[in-house]
C-alpha cells in the first residue's frame, strides 16, 4: 500500500508481552502466568490471539518468562487428550480444542530474562519484528468489540500508517497508573497525539486518555528501546519510546468501539467473568439467576 511518498507495509505480526510476575493475582500466578487464567473457559491468551487473527495477524511472538511454559505447551498439539476423546467420539470437545491450535512455525516464543519493563519486553522481540510494523496486544487488556479492537485500528493504520494506539478515557485523579496522551487534533473517534507521558500525576496529566494494550508500531521503536532508558517505576517504558517517534511520522490514537476489561485486577477480572458469561447462550440464564441471587442477598 502507498499513500503519497509514505509505504504503508500490511500489518501482520504481532508481539505478546507474558513476561510479567502478575503480583495482583498472587497466589494464583505462583505456579501459573496470568495469561492462563481463563475467562470463562477459554485463557485470556485465547482471546487476544483470536482478535489478533480477526485483524489480519499471521505470525506471533510470545516473550515470556521463566514457570510460563504453559502459554507454549497450550498452542501445541495434545496428542493423548486428542487420541482419548476421538475414541469416545466427543466431537463436542475436540471441537472446544479448535481454537488453540495455530499454523506450525507460525508462533514463536523468545525469553525476557528479567522483568525490565514493557519497553524490554517489546525490545526482547527486535529480531522477530525486524523491518516490518507490529502489534502490540497485552492479553490482560480483554476487549469486548465486534470488530475487534486491533482490526479497528488496522483501518486506521491503512489509512495513515505510522503508530496507533487505543486510547479510552479514566478518571482524571487516575493518571498517574497510566501511559497519558496529549491531543493535537481530536474530532471524537480519531486523535492525532502530540505527546506521551507515561503514568502522570493528574496536575501534570495533558488530558484523561489513556493507552490501553493495544498499539501498532512502526520497527524504528527498536532503536529508543535499544537505549534501555529507565522511566516511571526504574522499569524501561514503552511509552517514553513512543513519545520519540512522534513528529517522526504519523502518530493516532483511537477512540476504539468497545468495552475493555482490566483482567490484571480482580475487579476487573471478575467483572469479565460475569460479562462473557451473560453473551454467552448455553450460561446467560444461569449467570442471571447468580446474579439475582446475590444482587438479593446484597440488599439484605
Ligand atoms: P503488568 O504490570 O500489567 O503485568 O504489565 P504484571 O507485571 O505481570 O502484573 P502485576 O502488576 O505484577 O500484577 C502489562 C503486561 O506487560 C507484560 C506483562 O506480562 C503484562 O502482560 N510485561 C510487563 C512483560 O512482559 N515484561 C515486563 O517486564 C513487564
Amino acid at each position: 500500500m502507498q499513500k503519497g511518498q509514505l509505504v504503508i507495509k500490511p500489518l501482520t505480526k504481532a508481539v505478546l508481552p507474558v513476561a510479567g510476575f502478575g503480583t495482583r493475582f498472587l497466589p494464583a500466578t505462583k505456579s501459573m502466568p496470568k495469561e492462563m487464567l481463563p475467562v470463562v473457559d477459554r485463557p485470556l491468551i485465547q482471546y487476544a490471539i483470536d482478535e489478533a487473527r480477526a485483524a489480519g495477524i499471521k505470525e506471533f511472538c510470545l516473550i515470556t518468562a521463566r514457570g510460563k511454559d504453559s502459554l507454549i505447551d497450550y498452542f501445541d498439539v495434545a496428542y493423548e487428550l486428542v487420541d482419548n476423546l476421538r475414541q469416545k467420539g466427543k466431537q463436542d470437545s475436540l471441537d472446544a480444542l479448535e481454537p488453540s491450535s495455530i499454523e506450525a512455525g507460525s508462533l514463536v516464543a523468545l525469553r525476557q530474562q528479567e522483568p525490565m519493563g514493557l519497553g524490554h519486553a517489546v525490545w526482547c522481540a527486535r529480531s522477530f519484528v525486524g523491518d516490518d510494523p507490529f502489534a502490540v496486544l497485552l492479553p490482560d487488556d480483554l476487549i469486548s468489540a465486534n470488530p475487534g479492537c486491533l482490526a479497528q485500528m488496522v483501518e486506521v493504520y491503512n489509512k495513515f500508517g505510522g503508530n496507533v494506539v487505543a486510547v479510552s478515557e479514566v478518571p482524571i485523579e487516575k493518571t498517574s497508573s497510566y501511559g497519558i496522551v496529549k491531543v493535537s487534533n481530536d474530532d471524537g473517534k480519531l486523535i492525532e497525539i502530540s505527546g506521551l507521558i507515561e503514568k502522570p500525576k493528574p496536575e501534570e496529566a495533558p488530558s484523561n486518555l489513556s493507552v490501553i494494550g493495544r498499539y501498532i508500531l512502526s520497527p524504528e521503536i527498536m532503536n529508543y528501546l535499544a537505549a534501555m532508558e529507565r522511566g516511571a517505576g526504574n522499569e524501561v517504558q514503552l511509552t517514553d519510546s513512543m513519545a520519540k517517534l512522534i513528529g517522526q511520522m504519523p502518530f493516532h490514537g483511537l477512540r476504539y468501539n468497545g468495552i475493555r476489561y482490566d483482567c490484571g485486577s480482580k475487579a476487573g477480572f471478575l467483572e469479565a467473568q460475569i460479562a462473557f458469561a451473560l453473551k454467552r447462550p448455553d450460561l446467560k440464564s444461569s449467570m442471571r439467576n447468580i446474579l439475582k441471587k446475590y444482587a438479593c442477598e446484597e440488599e439484605i
